[in-house]
């Protein structure tokens, strides 16, 4: 019988109407902003995100973004396992770019895959292999000058288990081959902020300088 990956959860908040969404976002292009001096996207690169529903309304990532003037919507690359739900943006968002499917199966050798800013943002707890595995990846396929923000829950509250960030950050350490890493800015930047409820995230911003 095919099974749901583990990492696929059903019943998520809707992102759109939610002010700590709305303010994480809002501190990416900030972050964007310290690590690039740029308060923009430049016009042959782009953005690809972990979308979920991104309707018409300014709650949503795409509007917000394109309101501040950070991209425009040919810009914006959105990937989602949900097919219903990358139809849905599609209609409401004709000119950006929509995906459904794996992350990885996606973004590997995708000829439009030229981003400035990557947003992971994951609902995976940062201590685990499964988020190690996607950053690693997809730190290999950025070019140069890539900002990739990765979001990671930092405890469970069903189990009450606290996850350490820092795990994250010494495991690709381990992982990533040395030609790779020496690309990235030594200094990694983690944020927190509140998630739904009693659920803490980070947010960690790589660089990968020339
Ligand atoms: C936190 S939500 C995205 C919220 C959105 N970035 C925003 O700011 O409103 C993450 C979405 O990515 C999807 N997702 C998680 N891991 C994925 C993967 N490896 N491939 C494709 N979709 C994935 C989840 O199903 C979920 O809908």
């Amino acid at each position: 019988m095919h099974q749901r990956p583990k990492h696929r959860r059903t019943n998520q908040p809707k992102y759109v109407e939610s002010t700590c969404k709305r303010l994480a976002r809002q501190k990416n292009m900030e972050i964007y902003f310290e690590l690039t001096g740029l308060t923009s996207l430049p016009s042959d690169r782009n953005y690809w995100t972990l979308c979920n529903v991104q309707d018409s309304s300014d709650g949503s990532e795409i509007v917000q973004m394109c309101n501040e003037g950070f991209l425009t919507k040919k810009q914006f690359h959105g990937v989602d396992f949900s097919r219903s739900i990358i139809k849905q943006n599609r209609k409401w968002h004709p000119k950006a770019n929509w995906y459904c499917g794996d992350w990885l199966k996606v973004v590997r050798g995708h000829p439009e895959f030229r981003p400035a800013l990557v947003y992971l943002d994951t609902l995976c707890f940062v201590d685990r292999k499964i988020i190690l595995d996607v950053v690693v990846s997809t730190m290999s396929l950025c070019p140069v000058g890539t900002v990739l923000l990765v979001n990671g829950m930092k405890n469970d509250p069903r189990s009450k288990t606290i996850c350490d960030p820092d795990k994250l950050i010494t495991n690709i350490g381990n992982s990533i081959g040395s030609f790779e890493l020496k690309k990235w800015a030594k200094r990694i930047r983690v944020f927190d902020y509140c998630g739904t409820g009693k659920t803490n995230m980070a947010t960690f911003a790589f660089h990968k300088k020339d």
